[in-house]
């Protein structure tokens, strides 16, 4: 099927390179030169895995890139909008790209079209293009618009593309479902997986990939009310960690407690720094616009946003804790990225607990695998020092902080950290460490949700806080699950 795909961002390209692995003709169309100029020379924009190999097995065959909307319009039969719908200052997303797209589609259109609807956007959006569309002049015979929200991760995107939970077709016909139905046959017929040339799964399949076939109206709902749901989960566990660490139980216990009753489910059950991206924060803040614009007060989202800005203050306190004063105190941190497996800072939790560290007068030498460059961006280079290794970030630093969880972390030579640490202190945002492990290596440990270690500072004297950082005592003794 020839399909075109407008905006090659991480959910416009990955689209646009998975539709080709797939066997469609797909034209890719982005208003932004230099991202066009990155994907003509075959280099990927985001860092995201798969992509660069797929871009090397299609571009310039199945897949192809377009400087003109009218002609990637003209040569497709459906048409994928995911341009960025980033929030207002009143928290709404900001349709007006999507508009305008719909503006350009209207006046090229020349044969039967079916605008897809990829981003992230408010139920009724929609109806919105279809109006847009005919008020441009687009003949209402030549067109529908359907809405085919995505559920992608940035790091395993591909993967959650080619091997989904579900798939959601938003439609208000016929003619437009079995047009989307034919798309991901590939995927629903099982034909891709038995490719030997097919992207591995990333876990055994179950069964066929479920099509789940909607009105335009709760498609559009669905993926706003699934993030909303993962959010909630998440601040619902950091809210419970935040209990467990004042009653001295571990929240690792409580979560895998929780977490193997099947109808709640281990995933995204792990407490921190709380959420960020490109995608919950604003669709949390959308979600409650819309639900108040259509008469519903959804309180409960706001207690979520409510938890999850307080994860980082309450971080933040406990680096206060650890170090006494902060001023002037050099500290090592591990992870720019919103969370492991990309280069993408947008919303990043790190990055906000950084910025209020160098306000308070910290220096920061941080190291990240992928997300340096988008960092400098928005941290400058006052009071930073971008460094190119987890232990060149701990080197003679008063303490390190673990803000991102990329896997690396977790392997870490702990031996040679604590050498390079002026002050053994790890204050970890991601709880990568084992608590157990650290206090046997001699750090002085930190996570969220879980006691402490060890529980008194070994040979502590009643001297300057500097040299006995006060912790906090759990109030009970760890009691380890038999
Ligand atoms: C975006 C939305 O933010 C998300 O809510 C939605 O689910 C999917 O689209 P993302 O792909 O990460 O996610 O956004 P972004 O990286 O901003 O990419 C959008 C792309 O569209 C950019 O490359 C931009 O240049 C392009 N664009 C934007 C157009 O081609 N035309 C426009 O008019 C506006
Ligand atoms: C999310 C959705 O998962 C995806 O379906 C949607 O379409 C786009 O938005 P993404 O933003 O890439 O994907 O990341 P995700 O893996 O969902 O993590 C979001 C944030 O939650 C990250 O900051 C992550 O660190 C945090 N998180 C996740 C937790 O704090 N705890 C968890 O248990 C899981």
């Amino acid at each position: 099927m020839r399909i075109s795909v407008i905006g090659s961002g991480y959910v416009g390209l990955v689209t646009a390179v998975c539709f080709a692995e797939l066997g469609h003709e797909v034209t890719l169309y982005d208003n932004d030169p230099a991202k066009q100029h990155a994907l003509q020379q075959g280099l990927s924009p985001i860092h995201e895995r798969y992509v660069p190999e797929l871009l090397k097995r299609h571009l310039g065959g199945k897949l192809k890139l377009s400087n003109s909307l009218a002609d990637s319009v003209g040569q497709s039969v459906a048409i994928f909008v995911a341009v960025g719908t980033p929030p207002t200052v009143n928290g709404e997303a900001d349709l007006s790209y999507v508009e305008s797209v719909a503006r350009e589609i209207a006046a090229n259109i020349k044969d039967y079209k079916i605008v897809v609807g990829k981003s992230t956007v408010p139920v009724y959006t929609s109806e919105w293009v279809r109006r847009v569309m005919l008020l441009n002049g687009a003949p209402a015979d030549l067109f529908d618009v359907a809405s085919n929200p995505e559920f992608l991760r940035e790091g395993t995107a591909v993967t959650d593309f080619l091997y989904p939970d579900r798939i959601v077709i938003g439609t208000d016909n016929l003619r437009c479902t079995e047009t989307l139905q034919q798309i991901y046959r590939p995927l629903t017929d099982g034909s891709y997986y038995q490719r030997g040339d097919a992207i591995p799964a990333p876990k055994p399949m179950t069964g066929a990939v479920r099509l789940i076939a909607t009105t335009a109206k709760s498609a559009e709902l669905i993926k706003y009310a699934s993030n909303a749901f993962l959010a909630m989960k998440i601040s619902f566990i950091n809210a419970v960690a935040t209990l467990c660490e004042s009653v001295g139980a571990d929240v690792d216990q409580v979560k895998e407690g929780i977490g193997s009753d099947s109808r709640i489910g281990r995933q995204f059950l792990n407490p921190g720094l709380g959420y960020g991206g490109s995608c919950f924060p604003k669709d949390l803040s959308a979600y409650r616009a819309v639900a108040r614009e259509c008469g519903y007060d959804f309180r409960l989202l706001e207690e979520v946003m409510h938890i999850n800005n307080e994860q980082r203050e309450r971080f933040l306190r406990k680096v206060r804790h650890a170090l006494w004063t902060l001023k002037g105190k050099r500290l090592g941190v591990l992870g720019l990225a919103f969370k492991g497996g990309t280069d993408d800072v947008r919303e990043s939790p790190a990055v906000a607990v950084v910025k209020s560290l160098i306000d308070e007068g910290c220096r920061i030498q941080a190291y990240d695998p992928a997300a340096v460059t988008n960092a400098r961006e928005i941290l400058g280079s006052q009071n930073i020092e971008y460094v190119a290794s987890a232990l060149d970030a701990a080197k003679d630093a008063d303490a390190l902080l673990v803000l991102t969880d990329w896997e690396e972390f977790r392997t870490l030579d702990l031996v040679e950290l604590h050498k390079r640490l002026h002050y053994p202190i790890v204050i970890d945002g991601r709880n990568m460490f084992n608590p157990d492990a650290m206090a046997e290596r001699g750090f002085i440990y930190t996570s969220v949700g879980r006691p402490d270690v060890p529980h008194e500072i070994p040979g502590a004297t009643n001297g300057s806080p500097r040299q006995k950082p006060n912790f906090r005592t759990p109030a009970s003794p760890t009691v380890k699950v038999p």
